[in-house]
């Protein structure tokens, strides 16, 4: 399996810190309730693990099973998991895609943050069905979506700067429609020193699949979701 994390892996941790700043109380608003629940939490496309420690923070006793395909993701994943003796007995980290994981029987929530675009529309479907039976009375499966919603071309944005002692890391992004669904993801990161030049720069491509809230939640409710939309595209559905 291509690791499409291979080279942005290295920066994807500090430069989701902000954006997990903003997502942490509508993720940890989703998973309310589930702290009660002895049934493992499942992160899908755990990453290094920034979605496992909220978690971790609302159910203080819950198994986490952190699914990640990226050995360079697993690796920051299982960084943070070291600095935690908690998190090193609570989680298992679980090599592969959210596809082919064997679910356990039963399930206390799902996390699907910022990874849902990774899966074809097949894909994603046949994880809603295999989860739907799954996930016990109220148990919350939370998904959230990045744009675009529809397969429009963006320009070059910049979508994050982070200051790592004397050098500056700056991630930005385009999108080229690559189809009806997807859209293909033009990603650049820059290392830039204290007087703003490029000490390093490397580009990533990577398809994207896309949907809108309103079709998430349609999609949802046809595998026997209620889902509903919260801030920053968090949805919460739980089973019918
Ligand atoms: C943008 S990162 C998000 C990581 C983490 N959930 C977060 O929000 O910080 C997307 C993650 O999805 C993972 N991924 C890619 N394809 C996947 C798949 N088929 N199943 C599960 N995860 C996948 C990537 O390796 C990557 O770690």
């Amino acid at each position: 399996m291509v690791d499409l994390y291979q080279d942005s892996g290295e920066f994807l941790d500090v430069m989701s810190l902000g954006a997990w700043m903003a997502l942490r109380e509508p993720v940890r608003q989703a998973l309310a309730g589930v702290a009660s629940s002895s049934d493992p939490i499942v992160d899908l496309g755990a990453g290094s693990g920034l979605g496992v420690a909220v978690a971790a923070e609302v159910a203080p006793h819950v198994e986490i099973l952190a699914v990640e395909p990226s050995p360079v993701q697993r690796a920051a994943l299982h960084a943070r998991l070291g600095m935690a003796a908690d998190l090193m007995r609570r989680v298992t980290v679980v090599a592969g895609g959210a596809e082919r994981f064997g679910l356990p029987d039963r399930i206390g929530a799902v996390l699907a943050i910022n990874m849902i675009g990774h899966l074809a529309p097949a894909e994603r479907r046949g994880l809603w069905r295999r989860l739907v039976g799954r996930l016990g009375d109220g148990a919350p499966l939370v998904v959230n979506l990045q744009p675009p919603a529809e397969p429009v071309a963006i320009a070059e944005t910049v979508f994050g700067t982070v200051q790592v002692g004397r050098l500056r890391y700056e991630g930005s992004g385009s999108v080229e429609p690559a189809g009806a669904d997807v859209v293909m993801w033009h990603m650049r990161y820059r290392v830039l020193d204290e007087g703003g030049d490029p000490v390093r720069e490397f580009t990533a491509d990577y398809p994207w699949h896309v949907l809108s809230v309103p079709q998430l939640v349609a999609e949802l409710s046809a595998a026997g979701f209620l889902a509903q939309a919260g801030p920053l595209d968090v949805v919460r559905a739980v089973r019918a």
